[in-house]
């Protein structure tokens, strides 16, 4: 994945029934952490880091790119929700020069199972529909990633197709945006 290209970053935190969507700033440090060493978090993510390594590695501000929203509940950090650009070089494309805008979704696992995530996913396609407007977003999961690809059905991806790439079987879709009202 590479960067979104030319949008307006960053947008005013966004508010969604229980959660707020911002930039990620240096108090996110910590869960950042959480997130990247997790090996829950990382069973189909490719494995977790160590922490020492990631410790070292990690800007003072972690994530700060246009497209990566960190999610916060009740004031606390709980996960990310990132729109990325499609490397072309890439299995899984809905057109031939790729560069699609990928939807990417992490969370602490004790945020898991109470809906945030899709709360969350909402609110940064509703973003996205007015932001990088045409396009239609893809997601890249691996197919057995079940809780992941349940995630994705929700708001109308779609699969495309499937396909072989970091040694495991992943399941590629797409959603088309729906149009504003009005
Ligand atoms: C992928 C991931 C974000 C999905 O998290 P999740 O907790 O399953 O998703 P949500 O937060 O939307 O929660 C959905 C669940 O909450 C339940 N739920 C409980 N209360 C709810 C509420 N008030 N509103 C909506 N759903 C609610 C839903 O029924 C659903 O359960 P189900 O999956 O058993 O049907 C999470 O597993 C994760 O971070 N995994 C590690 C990273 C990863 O693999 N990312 C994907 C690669 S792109």
């Amino acid at each position: 994945m590479s960067g979104l290209g030319p949008v307006m970053w960053p947008p005013a935190p966004m508010r969604t029934e229980r959660l707020v969507l911002r930039e990620s700033e240096a108090r996110d440090r910590a869960a950042f952490t959480e997130l990247f060493v997790s090996p829950e978090v990382h069973t189909r993510l490719g494995g977790p880091r160590p922490r020492e390594e990631l410790e070292r590695a990690m800007p003072e501000v972690p994530g700060r790119r246009p497209g990566l929203f960190v999610v916060e509940l009740d004031g606390a950090t709980t996960g990310t929700v990132t729109l990325e650009r499609r490397d072309a070089g890439r299995p899984g494309h809905i057109r031939p020069e790729g560069g699609e805008a990928g939807l990417g979704r992490m969370f602490l696992p004790k945020a898991w199972g109470r809906g945030y995530a899709a709360e969350a996913c909402a609110a940064v396609l509703g973003w996205s529909a007015g932001v990088l407007p045409g396009g239609p977003v893809v997601l890249c999961t691996r197919t057995a990633n079940d809780r992941s690809v349940r995630l994705a059905a929700k708001p109308g991806f779609t699969e495309v197709e499937r396909f072989e790439e970091w040694g495991a079987e992943q399941w590629f879709g797409a959603r088309s945006p729906v149009a504003p009202s009005g």
